[in-house]
């Protein structure tokens, strides 16, 4: 599947600048690319109450899920500044889960997938192999 890399980047960029980054100051923006070609993109939403700060990839998982789901095939995140970012560990769990470990991540070092960002993940997989 071809990845166009610069669109997501742009996406990205655009959700980036509607964060809600009172108390941080801090916008992510997030953008992917589904399995069925469709572009999916969040930010970062705060809240007065810290802890319940909800990550770009929070809203990213939501908008695949409410626009018809499927699997994520590849991942950009940026910061203020257009950098890359890379997701927090808890996001890359929530990236594990939609994307598995074949997901391709934007980073600094060139194109990863998410297997290089977490080995050894815990996933859906686990659940099913063991209940049966
Ligand atoms: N943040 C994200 O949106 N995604 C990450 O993977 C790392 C952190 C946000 C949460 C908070 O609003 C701000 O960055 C500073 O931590």
């Amino acid at each position: 599947m071809n990845i166009d890399w610069d669109l997501l980047h742009n996406e990205a960029l655009a959700a980036m600048k509607k964060a809600y980054v009172p108390y941080s100051k801090f916008p992510v923006g997030v953008a992917a690319l589904v399995d069925d070609g469709r572009v999916i993109s969040a930010c970062n939403v705060e809240n007065a109450s810290y802890g319940l700060t909800l990550c770009a990839e929070c809203g990213l998982v939501s908008s695949l899920i409410a626009s018809g789901g499927g699997r994520l095939v590849a991942f950009s995140c940026v910061d203020i500044s257009g950098n890359p970012l890379m997701p927090c560990g808890r996001c890359r769990q929530l990236l594990q889960e939609h994307g598995g470990s074949t997901l391709q991540m934007a980073t600094n070092e060139g194109i990863k997938t998410l297997g290089d960002l977490l080995p050894w993940a815990f996933g859906p997989e686990e659940i099913t192999d063991r209940l049966s």
